[in-house]
């Protein structure tokens, strides 16, 4: 089978998970789940980014040590992950032994190639972004409390690497999506790059893995944090493992973290040698009243509660189909409602009762025996294109094309009215109504990646197991329930 790696980005665990997190996970969680429809074997990394100022900050506020908070916090993740219903295959903390031993190995040969050097520093430093910033970032005014520090430190030498970084961007080798992120990278490697602080002097942060090669400083949490996605699957340990599922073929970012993603990373990679990832994915902002949701804004919207008002899949769905992949989207209650029951409870919902109940009344409960294989139905249905949508991770667009193939079979029925037809030629109105519920049992497929729970319901209510993608399996004389509505209605 093909695989298909794929990564969130590592979360902080200095405060709970927001919408933020919640989304990237389950954006991820749905391409792994697509990634199966098309025959493929999905490997699913997220985890937890542990060390740093960030962490030791929230845990001193705490009052509790380092570890002890990132112990308690863990849970909090692990939770809303399974209420979420993600399916990941692995889970990785930075503080694990497999994470840290990785690190210092993976330092100890840079050091050892000659791209890392010490040297005296003085400059400004950005308490928020935990690192040195440029002349020009401080005149942006856009890095709250900056200090000037002159201490000795290690330097990555990320400049040598530039030239190399640009021709792999630039052709692609290392796809950066969308476009408009691509150049952004670019734009940023047009101007000079300099090398990369690597290290902390424990005086100043203690909490980060020790440099092997000088027990008085920790490394830079990002340049720690970055290898998580080669350290979760056995690079230098477990061979076979890191040969199968490496280079990843995306990793999901936020589009905050793109020059960490773009930059240091892959210079990180061309220092040990080790390829490139297939392709970064940077996405847009949920927002709300046009301002990012963030905690020090202190307008985050808590999923959990979202889920618990309307149910997992329904949360799944909106945070999927809202956000047009690579662009911000805006949260309020008033549009998750109103896509709510437009999506879900009319053109969906409503569907799936009429179709059962018409084949409860009519047909003794029994998918009716078609008399062709041929209808508008199963022309629009071929329509339907998934692969390429998916290979360009327009998840947004995958549900659009399904949402208008749903659309289609309410105006099937309006224009063929089975409950008419089914007095005056009963074997007519049963081909409809087969190639109506044919239609239901794919729409429901494509839509289980999405919302993995109300599918399995569905196809349950048309008596049916079968998860061919295949036009025309659903199997004639087999029994449907009928239900309560699946997406009652918002009011
Ligand atoms: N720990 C780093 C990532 C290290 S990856 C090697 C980090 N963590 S984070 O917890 O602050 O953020 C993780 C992700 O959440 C980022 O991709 C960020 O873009 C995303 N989001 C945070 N707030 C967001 C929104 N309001 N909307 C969408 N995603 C945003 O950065």
């Amino acid at each position: 089978m093909q695989k298909y790696y794929l990564t969130t980005p590592i979360y902080y665990v200095n405060d709970k998970p927001h919408i933020g997190h919640a989304y990237t996970t389950i954006l991820a969680d749905t391409i792994a789940r697509y990634r199966v429809l098309l025959g493929e074997e999905p490997i699913l990394l997220t985890g937890l980014d542990e060390h740093g100022l960030k962490v030791q900050q929230a845990a001193e506020k705490n009052g509790k040590s380092p570890k002890d908070h990132c112990d308690d916090m863990a849970p909090a993740f692990v939770n809303l992950w399974k209420k979420l219903n993600i399916k990941y295959s692995d889970f990785i903390r930075t503080t694990e032994e497999r994470h840290t031993t990785v690190v210092q190995k993976i330092l100890d040969e840079v050091h050892k190639n000659g791209d890392i050097y010490i040297d005296e520093y003085e400059g400004w430093y950005s308490v928020s972004e935990e690192r040195f910033i440029t002349e020009k970032e401080l005149d942006s005014g856009e890095f709250g409390q900056v200090k000037k520090i002159k201490e000795k430190n290690y330097f990555f030498k990320m400049s040598k690497y530039q030239t190399q970084l640009i021709k792999k961007i630039e052709s692609d080798e290392l796809l950066i999506q969308p476009v408009s992120r691509k150049n952004e990278v670019l734009g940023f490697l047009r101007n000079e790059l300099s090398d990369l602080c690597i290290s902390r002097p424990k005086s100043r942060l203690e909490w980060g893995i020790e440099l092997p090669f000088d027990k008085d400083y920790v490394t830079y949490v990002w340049f720690d944090a970055l290898i998580n996605y080669i350290s979760a699957i056995g690079a230098f340990k477990n061979t076979e493992n890191f040969k199968k599922l490496w280079p990843a073929d995306v990793h999901l970012i936020g589009k905050d973290i793109l020059t960490t993603h773009s930059v240091y990373w892959p210079t990180m990679l061309l220092s040990l040698n080790i390829p490139l990832p297939k392709r970064i994915f940077a996405h847009g902002w949920w927002l709300t009243d046009n301002e990012k949701m963030s905690k020090s804004l202190g307008n985050v919207v808590s999923p959990l509660l979202l889920v618990d008002d309307f149910g997992v899949d329904a949360v799944r769905y909106y945070l999927m189909s809202e956000m047009v992949l690579g662009m911000d989207a805006t949260f309020s209650s008033e549009s998750f409602e109103k896509k709510y029951n437009s999506d879900l409870a009319n053109d969906f919902g409503n569907l799936v009762s009429r179709v059962s109940t018409l084949i409860n009344n009519n047909f003794d409960s029994k998918i009716p025996i078609p008399s062709t294989m041929e209808s508008d139905l199963a022309k629009n249905y071929k329509k339907i294109i998934l692969k390429d949508k998916l290979d360009n991770l327009e998840i947004d667009k995958v549900i659009n094309s399904t949402m208008t193939f749903i659309r289609s079979i309410n105006v099937f029925m309006e224009k063929n009215e089975p409950w008419k037809l089914v007095k005056e030629d009963k074997n007519k109105a049963g081909n409809i109504l087969f190639h109506c519920a044919e239609a239901l049992r794919l729409s429901s497929i494509l839509l289980s990646p999405v919302m993995p729970s109300k599918s399995e319901d569905i196809l349950q209510i048309l008596g049916t197991k079968e998860k061919s993608l295949v036009w025309g399996k659903i199997k004639p004389s087999s029994s449907i329930t009928l239900s309560k509505p699946i997406f009652p209605r918002i009011n």
